[in-house]
Parts: structure tokens; C-alpha cells; sequence
């Protein structure tokens, strides 16, 4: 049974919650990440994966954190700002060898992981294991907290999604939840897709997010069922889709001077995912200057994650609804 005793914090003006020598701030989110390449903080750099699901080597995270720390970004990535708008630390990789805390958060993604156990089977944490070591990382808490307290942890934490609508249900079962999702990209629009374009004319695949359209569709229409059924459950969705359009269309009005071609790979609009010459192409190139991009690779650069991480921090409901994140946090 842990000790529970209030204690005045010296280093913060706060009253915490302490469990023998774990000490929470009241009023304390937590932040727990699944999902994909767009939230992965490293997780793949501890598995036996192919480089296509990897990005831990040079030239990634060379804006930021000056190596390759496993992020498919030259710098952070959209959780990364919401763990800073949200006053935490860095959420750390599940995996991370060092990392055992858990207050605080802690990340599961996976590059290459899909909503279903069959996608890139054995070279990925597929969404079924993140929710696994998410069991493991509740009974951790519970054991060291006691279970009253890691059940507010748990019900106050926000659950962070880049895949699956269908998994988190099984979150959900133990009391009241705070889901956040991403929709999916406009992923005609990518430049491994523009490369593709009929008569090399770079326009974005229409077919190809006619599919991401048709889920995104269905997505809010799914929670907002959910919602009426499930007592406490809260969920917001953010438009990754407009908002990625919406740079795409107005590029000079967010800074950017490049709205199709990625800044590091190879071929037409950088296209050929070569980026770092470790997936069977060795040759790849480098843009002079990522901020000028929206798209390091396939995906956003840090700089766009930014844009993208305050609209769901603090957009209104069109483009993160039907809470934004700095509501959800604060409930
Ligand atoms: C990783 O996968 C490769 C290819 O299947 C295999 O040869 C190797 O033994 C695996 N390594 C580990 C540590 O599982
Ligand atoms: C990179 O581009 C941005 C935006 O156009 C500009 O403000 C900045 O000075 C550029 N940096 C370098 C090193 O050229
Ligand atoms: C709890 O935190 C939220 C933001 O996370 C803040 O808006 C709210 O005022 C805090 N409540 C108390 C009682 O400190």
C-alpha cells in the first residue's frame, strides 16, 4: 500500500501528492502516445526493424537534437510541442532502455505500425502490443502508486492516437478517458506520390486521398457514437488533413517556400524515400534550407509539426474538435 501524504514542493510553488518518494503536482496530466512514423520517438531504434521503419541515423534530427534520435523529422515532432505546451518533459520511447518513470507519460509508437496486427508484421509494434505495454506500464503505476492513484493518473492522462479508431476501446473500459486523434494526411499529396502524377506535373494523387478522405469522414461520426455510449468518454479530432492542405495551398502564409518537394530524398520533388542512402538507394539529397519545406521526408518537418501542434493545442473546433487539446488537458 504506497504512503500518501501532501507535501509543499519547494523547486515549484505547488502542493504534491506523494507516494513514497514519488511525488505528483496536483492537477498532474499525463500524456500516453500510440500510433505511427508521424508520433514514433525512437521505439523502432530498440527492435529488429528494416530501415524503411527506421530513422536513427544521419541526416534525421539534425535541426534539433543534433543526431538521429529515431524521429522521422529533422527536429520534434507534433507530440513533442504538445508535451511542451502542456508543461512536460519530452514524452521517452517505451523501449528507451533508461526510461522507467512513466508520471509522466510515456510513448508507444511505432513507424510503419498500421491499425492492423498484419501490417509490416514482425518489424513493427503493432497498435495490439502498444496497447500490451500499455497494461504493463498501468500495473506499474498501480504498484507504485496505489490503485486509487493511478487510476486518476490514468483517467486525467491524455491519450494521444496517429492510427486505429478501433483499439482504444479497450483503453476506454476502466473509467473516464481523454482521446486525442489525428486524421489521416492528404497522402496523394505526399511527394513519393507527386512523383507519380500523369505527365510529371507534380499534382497531388487524387485517388489516393480519396481513401484518407472516406476515413476521415467516418472517424468523428464513430466517436461521436462512442461518445453518447461511454459515460466519461471525451475524445478531439484533429484535421492533420486540412491543415496539411491548407500549408500545401498557402505555403507563403505560413513561411514556407517549398509546398511539394520533400527536403531530404531523391529523384522528382525528392520523391524516392532515399533519405540517409540506407534503403537500397545510397544516393539522396539534402535541401539547403528545411524551414523553407513543408515535408522533411514523407513527413512534416519540424517546423510544420509546429503549426499543426498548436492548432491542436488551441485551434478552434474546425480544425481540432470538438475540445482542442489545452481543453482536454485542463479537464
Ligand atoms: C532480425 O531479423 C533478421 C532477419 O529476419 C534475423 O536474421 C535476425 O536474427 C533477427 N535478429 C534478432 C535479434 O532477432
Ligand atoms: C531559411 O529560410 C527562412 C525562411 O525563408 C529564413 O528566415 C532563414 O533566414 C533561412 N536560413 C538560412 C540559413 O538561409
Ligand atoms: C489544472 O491545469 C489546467 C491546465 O492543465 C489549468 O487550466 C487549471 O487551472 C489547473 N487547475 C488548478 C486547480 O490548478
Amino acid at each position: 500500500m504506497a504512503s500518501l501524504r501532501f507535501r509543499i514542493c519547494f523547486f515549484v510553488f505547488c502542493i504534491t501528492q506523494c507516494h513514497g518518494n514519488i511525488c505528483l503536482p496536483k492537477n498532474h496530466t499525463a500524456l500516453f502516445i500510440f500510433g505511427d512514423s508521424l508520433f514514433d520517438a525512437g521505439n523502432n531504434n530498440y527492435i529488429n526493424t528494416t530501415t524503411d521503419n527506421e530513422a536513427n541515423y544521419s541526416p534525421y534530427g539534425e535541426t534539433f537534437f543534433k543526431y538521429p534520435s529515431g524521429r522521422f523529422s529533422d527536429g520534434h515532432m507534433v507530440p513533442d510541442f504538445i508535451a511542451e505546451y502542456a508543461k512536460l518533459p519530452l514524452i521517452q520511447p517505451y523501449l528507451h532502455p533508461g526510461y522507467h518513470q512513466y508520471i509522466d507519460g510515456v510513448n508507444f509508437a511505432s513507424a510503419g505500425a498500421g491499425a492492423l496486427v498484419q501490417t509490416h508484421q514482425g518489424w513493427v509494434i503493432d497498435l495490439e502490443t502498444q496497447l500490451r505495454y500499455f497494461k504493463k506500464v498501468e500495473k506499474i503505476l498501480k504498484h507504485r502508486l496505489g490503485d486509487a492513484e493511478a487510476k486518476t493518473l490514468l483517467s486525467k492522462a491524455v491519450y494521444l492516437f496517429s492510427i486505429g479508431t478501433n483499439d482504444y476501446i479497450e483503453l476506454y473500459k476502466k473509467g473516464e478517458r481523454k482521446f486525442g486523434f489525428l486524421n489521416l494526411a492528404p497522402v496523394g499529396c505526399l511527394s513519393g506520390m507527386r512523383l507519380l502524377a500523369k505527365g510529371g506535373t507534380g499534382a497531388c494523387l487524387e485517388e489516393a486521398s480519396a481513401i484518407a478522405k472516406l476515413h476521415n469522414s467516418a472517424l468523428p461520426k464513430v466517436l461521436k457514437k462512442l461518445e453518447n455510449r461511454l459515460k466519461g468518454f471525451k475524445y478531439s479530432v484533429a484535421n492533420f488533413y486540412d491543415s496539411l492542405t491548407e500549408m500545401m495551398v498557402f505555403p507563403s502564409k505560413y513561411g514556407f517556400k517549398e509546398r511539394k518537394a520533400a527536403c531530404c530524398g531523391s529523384g522528382p520533388y525528392r520523391g524516392y524515400s532515399s533519405c540517409g542512402g540506407k534503403r537500397g538507394l545510397r544516393e539522396y539529397e539534402l535541401c539547403g534550407n528545411v524551414t523553407e519545406h513543408v515535408f522533411f521526408d514523407s513527413h512534416p518537418t519540424e517546423r510544420a509539426s509546429q503549426y499543426i501542434a498548436q492548432l491542436m493545442w488551441s485551434g478552434n473546433p474546425h480544425v481540432m474538435g470538438p475540445y482542442n487539446l489545452k481543453e482536454l488537458f485542463a479537464m
